[in-house]
């Protein structure tokens, strides 16, 4: 038996999602999913596939036309030496790429340094590879970024790799140039992998950059970026995903992993990545407008009827409100697990038919933090808070910075 399994916790959006499924007409701001459609481009090259009856097996680490995309994508867009369609793996979305990443990185007892807060599959398929997650603190002051040193101080003798995420979920902060240099340089001097998740790579609001760090003079060697579909072309269902690694040993592990869980991935599905490549990148800017002008208004909405009770500045990238609860606030049904998230949480699911997440799931850090997803439609949103406005509406005057 797998008893080393029982201690991989399962994530608390299971049981919020479970808890939605409980409520009439909810308000879906709990999970990570956007209300846009995948574009035409993805639909089209689909419906082709499946009228060419592509539904045979194909090549374990994914069809050719979408290795050749995703090599000049790589090099194109996110400026990664990528030497050739052989350093790409196609995945069931990003959360299988991680999957395989740490089971192919990792021995027992190896350690990985994550953000705290975390989106929490990161920390449960680190564990699920019998590695331990070591979390570093992100710091809301500084725009939930890390501070380096306190960085470099969780580096022990054990640590394989540093996983970062920017932009960030559940913060939604976005690493300067500068960090991600610094990082690089730590993962230099002390020999380590380094893991960049990019998910939301094009989600980067006005005025940020998005710095992939395997485009750094040097880093790609050591670096494993990380891709999926799900934000950029609205394929959160879909499950597609890619990961690239220049080391032949590792990645020989990987396709291991890979052929191992899924054989290949879903060969329409890898049609419609191909659509989406081939197609107009239009859909990935005005979804980003279109996030932007939905940020505002939530947090405006948040200024108008959070009643003090909730606030936080609006984040750079990603498309989460991670906002802190007063911790004045005093539930009239305290939380059975004596978490003051969980209490927000649950006053907001089962009076608002609002979803949300409690921040303590993504990290203690986190804890005395709420997240809401700010990607669904303005009327859901416009719902939401009209909702939270009734909620609170008892409550002192709301605060927000
Ligand atoms: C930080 C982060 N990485 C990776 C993913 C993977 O997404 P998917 O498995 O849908 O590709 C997500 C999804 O929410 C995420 O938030």
């Amino acid at each position: 038996m797998g008893q080393y399994l029982d201690s991989v916790p399962f994530s608390g959006i299971i049981r919020i999602r479970d808890m939605m499924y409980a409520v009439k007409d909810p308000f879906r701001l709990d999970q990570g999913d956007v209300s846009f459609d995948a574009p035409d481009t993805v639909k089209r090259a689909m419906h082709g596939a499946i009228d060419a009856n592509h539904s045979h097996y194909v090549q374990t680490t994914g069809v050719p036309k979408l290795l050749d995309l995703l090599v000049e994508k790589m090099r194109t867009v996110n400026g990664i030496p990528i030497g050739g369609p052989e350093e790409i793996m196609v995945t069931t979305g990003g959360i299988h790429a991680l999957y395989i990443v740490f089971q192919a990185l990792l021995e027992p007892d190896d350690e990985v340094i994550i953000p705290d807060p975390e989106w929490p599959p990161c920390a449960g398929n680190i564990l699920a590879a019998r590695g331990v997650p070591v979390p570093c603190r992100l710091h809301e002051s500084m725009g939930w970024r890390y501070d380096l040193d306190e960085l470099a101080s969780k580096i022990t003798h054990k640590t394989r790799a540093i996983y970062i995420n920017s932009p960030h979920n559940p913060t939604g902060g976005v690493l300067t140039r500068q960090d991600v240099e610094g990082i690089a340089a730590l993962c230099r001097d002390r020999n380590l992998w380094l893991l960049s998740d990019e998910a939301y790579e094009d989600v980067v609001f006005s005025g940020g950059e998005h710095v992939s760090a395997a485009s750094l003079p040097g880093m790609y060697e050591r670096t494993i970026p990380l891709y999926t579909f799900s934000k950029s072309y609205a394929m959160t269902g879909l499950r597609l995903g890619y990961v690239a690694a220049r080391d032949a040993q590792l990645r020989d592990r990987m396709k291991k992993v890979l052929f191992y869980t899924a054989s290949n991935i879903a060969s329409v599905v890898q049609y419609g990545g191909i659509g989406a490549l081939e197609g107009s990148q239009e859909c990935i800017t005005a979804f980003r407008e279109e996030l932007q002008q939905r940020r505002d208004l939530f947090y405006a909405g948040i200024r108008e009827h959070g009643a003090g009770v909730l606030s936080g500045e609006p984040p750079r990238g990603a498309f989460y409100a991670f906002l802190r609860i007063d911790p004045s606030w005093k539930p009239e049904r305290p939380s059975a697990t004596g978490s003051i998230s969980w209490s927000m949480a649950e006053l907001l699911i089962a009076r608002g038919r609002i979803g949300c997440v409690p921040g303590v799931d993504f990290g203690s850090q986190g804890e005395g933090y709420i997240r809401f997803c700010f990607a669904r439609d303005r009327r859901e949103l416009t719902g939401a808070l009209e909702s939270m406005a009734a909620l609170f509406a008892g409550s002192a005057a709301l605060r927000i910075s």
